[in-house]
């Protein structure tokens, strides 16, 4: 395979004599309005794409450009990604059976970028590459991505983007003209791809900068409502009690009609419900590090299953558990643990009313464990992803639900040092996922 490199204007014959020279004239200004019609083109992509902030619009036009312009059957762009090092990964193909993935790359410190470096910017082609270092595995990257050339996007002598094309469909080589294209390409776009990756890195860190914001006016939220419920709670508590103890009374009388009995059962139930809102409202701004110490993530779950079992058993869903073995402990309470648990299993019973199945899933990583509830039911509308942990936010029909389930979670798992985030999964219904920084 033909790969080196030929000047137009080796085609032109050796001796000059008259009808020849006219001859090289012609080719030389054919050259020259190539060379200003690629400038011109190089002018305008560069107009266009430099104002791209998108990553991914902006490496599709690249390539485009380059297949079009070129005429080749394929490229790839390798671009840096990460802000801790200078690897390369393949961060777009066109025209080839190879993906990108962030695991394709070719290394800071490795002979293929030094090899690079040492050219200063300009093209080289994959059989000196080849001949050069010989069968690595990054040269075999490039072979899997039929590169013919390889064009380094620089930017202050640093390599932060590399652009490999195939062999053009016409079968005919890379004229130098070609060559100075892609090089003059590659270095004007080095600035716009850089952009747009800052802009990329900039815009996550709004984003993570906004979720943080969220969870401390949630935090507040809570903290403000909690002194308030509290109070009230306390002071609803006592008088639910004696109203308790006088329905219970009424009920041990022997001289009830049937109406009255129904009735008292009435009361009775509201009753309990009230004692339901206060327990959880108590629950949820309960000092809790105290009751805290060495706990078994995985009995948890068991205990909470056995607990819920008739519950779900009744409602036909199953729940499957599956969990790495062995699983880790947390510093925490098993009590509170259980009722986040709890409280998760019986909302996605609750939105299964016809049945369905819970899976119950788990990783380890350094120092935390992650937990996923997930269940086959509607999942949670978009727009109220975020209430759904708001005291009293419920979508229950009235008298069904309090709206308190998810803020006793949310801060008991905030009072554990971890995370509870909802998401919808595509197939399924909503999953919530638990991270609890684990005992060491
Ligand atoms: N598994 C789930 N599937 C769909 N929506 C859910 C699920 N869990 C919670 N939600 C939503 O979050 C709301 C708040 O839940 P929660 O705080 O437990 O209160 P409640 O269960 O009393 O409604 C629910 O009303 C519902 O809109
Ligand atoms: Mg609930």
């Amino acid at each position: 395979m033909a790969r080196q490199v030929r000047k137009s204007s080796d085609e032109a014959p050796e001796r000059p004599n008259p009808p020849s020279q006219l001859a090289e004239l012609t080719e030389a200004n054919k050259r020259l309005k190539r060379k200003i019609f690629d400038l011109y083109t190089i002018f305008e992509i560069s107009k266009h794409l430099n104002s791209v902030l998108n990553t991914e619009t902006l490496l599709d036009g690249i390539i485009l450009t380059c297949i079009g312009q070129m005429g080749v059957n394929g490229a790839a762009i390798f671009i840096v990604r990460s802000h801790e090092n200078d690897n390369l990964s393949l961060a777009k193909t066109k025209g080839l059976a190879v993906e990108p993935a962030k695991q394709l790359l070719i290394k800071e410190d490795s002979p293929v970028l030094r090899l690079i470096q040492s050219m200063h910017g300009k093209p080289m082609s994959y059989s000196e590459i080849r001949q050069r270092l010989g069968d690595i595995e990054e040269v075999r990257l490039l072979e899997a991505l039929e590169c013919e050339f390889l064009i380094p996007m620089s930017l202050q002598n640093r390599v932060r983007g590399l652009l490999s094309v195939t062999r053009k469909i016409s079968g005919t080589e890379f004229f130098e003209d070609d060559l100075e294209f892609l090089a003059i390409l590659a270095n004007q776009l080095s600035v716009a791809v850089e952009n747009a990756r800052l802009f990329d890195s900039e815009k996550e860190a709004l984003e993570r900068l906004r979720t943080a914001q969220l969870q401390l006016l949630q935090a507040e939220k809570l903290a403000a409502l909690g002194q308030l419920s509290a109070r009230v709670a306390h002071e609803v508590n006592n008088p639910l009690g004696i109203i308790k103890n006088y329905l219970l009374m009424i009920r041990e009388q022997e001289s009830q009609d049937k109406q009255s009995v129904e009735y008292v059962q009435i009361v009775t139930e509201e009753v309990d419900r009230i004692a339901n809102i206060v327990r959880q409202l108590l629950d949820m701004f309960k000092p809790r590090q105290d009751s805290f110490s060495d706990t078994d993530v995985e009995s948890v779950i068991d205990e909470t299953l056995l607990l819920l079992s008739l519950h779900a058993q009744k409602g036909r869903v199953t729940i499957n558990k599956q969990l790495p073995d062995p699983f880790p402990h947390v510093y925490g309470s098993a009590e509170q643990l259980k009722q986040v648990f709890l409280n998760l299993m019986i909302n996605s019973c609750d939105f299964m009313p016809s049945g369905g199945r819970i899976d119950i899933g788990g990783d380890v990583d350094d120092h935390v464990l992650r937990l996923h509830f997930t269940d086959w039911g509607p999942g949670i509308a978009p727009e109220n992803i975020e209430k759904i942990w708001e005291p009293f936010y419920t979508t229950k029909s009235a008298g069904k639900g309090t709206g308190l389930g998810l803020s006793v979670c949310y801060s008991i798992v905030k009072a554990h040092g971890g995370e509870i985030e909802a998401t919808n999964v595509a197939g399924a219904g909503a999953r919530f996922t638990i991270t609890l920084p684990t005992k060491r």
